[in-house]
């Protein structure tokens, strides 16, 4: 059976940051943009640039960065959605306007109060706006599977007309099943006049738990592009896992004689660095990206590995880029194979990144008995977050608990600021230590502590939530310490609000006319 190429859209960055708790500031899009470009996926949609001046900006920011994949942003069929679209998209290398409207009954009357005459109509003027402005364009049919088939054919034949370049079924709420979805496209396939001109894609939601099951069975009704999203985040219960659709394809060319680009061993490394910068942690158990999904805790199984891995195993850990072999140096480990577990583990570091990481190392190994692979994860996401950081942790000591006290010292481009404060407990009286060092008052909105890998000595990892202003930033922090790794949370929080407020400063210095000079004196500003 030939095998055919399927595209990979990968939504992570909107659909995926509509998940509760997800939401990513401009830095973090583009951080983990670069990250999907390098997993090969076809398409990152990266926004909804309408929704507010923060989401047009980031979508902006990842259109300037990805130099492979398609960049995407989402569009309501509103000629002001379109436009602010098509602006964020204009220094993308390979832009791709997505534009939808809802087509079921249900959506049309009661949210759209539409008939389906004016849909028809407001479907072939929004792709005929998308198309003047950008060369490539999506159409989605919202709700297509709860939607009319012959509605459905008379709406995708309009897209088509008007020059949609993908035409997307969508299951918006986890509705449909696997039968019933192959037969949806190629009904709709069928139906209409020109549709080998265009790609046919499926984006399913998780309600009933079928989303990547759905996935495939649209691949086997004809679509050649499936949305999804790393670790499957997302509306409600989530998107079709991108990990899950990608090796459910690569182990079963047997069943589903289709491929794409990705390169799997990149995807335990992409699900890591979405949960470290949402905060949203993976179970163990998740399939393929869970740190329990090949461990073998029973002795039969372990037997049966030993004789021939493949009793238990049906993909190796290899493929999606876990090593077999979770433990990792001790302390008597050189900088030297620390790089090379490094490199192993697919990460390239630059020289002072590994200084930095063997300093760290060092101290955790002093800490900890045993260092994973997981620990190791964490410490490079850690020092590569630093590279950004305006202020970092130096030392943090709590005494009491009601009140308590805590001295913070904080160190900015090498010069050292220490400052001591009470609070309720610890966590609050160093957050406010951070915030007289700083000159901000945030509110710690939400925080968590999770062991990051086994054991009583386990790296905690902490992740907040932290509001200034009408503002909220998310920050995460690691340490065998938790109030270390809090209030290295928060500190990497009040980091992102730094820069954005300098940000801002630099933009309204050089709308005054000041010179890079002038400003950083502060003499225009
Ligand atoms: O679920 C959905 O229908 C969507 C569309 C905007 C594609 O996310
Ligand atoms: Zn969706």
């Amino acid at each position: 059976m030939p095998i055919e190429r399927v595209r990979i859209f990968a939504t992570t960055l909107r659909d995926g940051e509509q998940s509760p708790g997800a939401s990513m500031d401009e830095s973090a899009k583009v951080r983990l943009a670069i990250q999907l470009d390098r997993l090969g996926v076809d398409v990152i949609e990266a926004g909804f640039p309408i929704a507010s001046n923060q989401e047009f900006e980031g979508v902006k920011r990842v259109a300037e960065a990805v130099k492979n994949a398609q960049v995407a942003a989402l569009a309501r069929a509103l000629d002001k959605d379109i436009d602010r679209a098509a602006d964020a998209l204009k220094n993308a290398a390979r832009p791709m306007l997505h534009t939808f409207l809802a087509t079921s009954d249900i959506h049309m009357e009661y949210k759209l109060r539409m008939t389906r005459g004016q849909v028809l109509d407001a479907v072939g003027r929004a792709v005929t706006r998308a198309k003047g402005l950008i060369p490539f364009v999506e159409f989605s049919a919202e709700d297509a599977t709860r939607s009319d088939w012959d509605f459905l054919v008379a709406v995708t034949k309009i897209a088509v007309d008007a020059g949609a370049d993908v035409i997307n079924l969508p299951d918006t709420v986890g509705y449909t099943t696997p039968d019933e979805i192959r037969e949806m496209f190629r009904y709709v396939i069928a139906g209409v006049p020109g549709s080998e001109k265009v790609i046919f894609s499926s984006h399913n939601h998780n309600d009933l738990g079928l989303a990547v099951a759905n996935a495939l069975a649209a691949a086997e009704g004809g679509a050649r592009q499936i949305e999804c999203t790393i670790n499957g985040i997302g509306e409600r219960a989530g998107n079709t896992s991108l990990e899950e659709v990608v090796m459910a394809m690569r182990t079963r060319q047997d069943k589903y004689p289709i491929d794409c680009g990705v390169i799997s061993e990149e995807l335990v490394p992409s699900s890591m660095l979405l949960s470290k910068i949402t905060g949203l942690a993976v179970p163990f158990n998740k399939p393929i990206v869970g740190r329990n999904a090949f461990a073998h805790e029973s002795g039969i199984h372990q037997h049966g590995m030993i004789a021939n891995a493949q009793t238990y195993e049906i993909m190796t850990p290899e493929t999606v880029g876990r090593k077999r072999s979770d433990l990792i140096l001790g302390k008597h480990s050189g900088k030297a194979g620390l790089a090379k577990r490094c490199a192993e583990l697919g990460y390239e570091l630059t020289e002072e990144e590994t200084k930095q990481l063997y300093d760290q190392f060092i101290v955790l190994a002093d800490r900890k008995k045993e260092v994973f692979d997981d620990d190791l994860h964490m410490l490079i996401l850690g020092v590569q977050q630093e590279t950004f950081d305006v202020y970092h942790l130096d030392q943090v000591r709590c005494a009491g608990s009601d009140p308590a006290m805590a001295l913070v010292k904080l160190n900015r481009g090498g010069q050292v600021f220490t400052d001591t404060s009470v609070g309720d407990g610890p966590v609050d009286a160093a957050c406010m230590a951070v915030d007289r060092i700083v000159g901000v008052s945030g509110r710690l909105e939400q925080f968590d502590v999770r062991a990051a890998t086994p054991g009583k000595d386990a790296l905690g990892e902490a992740n907040v939530l932290v509001r200034f202003a009408d503002r909220v930033y998310r920050g995460s922090g690691a340490s065998t310490d938790i109030i270390e790794a809090a209030i290295k949370a928060y500190v990497s929080a009040v980091n992102k609000y730094v820069a954005y407020q300098e940000s801002q400063n630099i933009v309204a210095a050089r709308r005054n006319g000041a010179t890079p000079e002038e400003y950083q004196t502060g003499a225009r500003l």
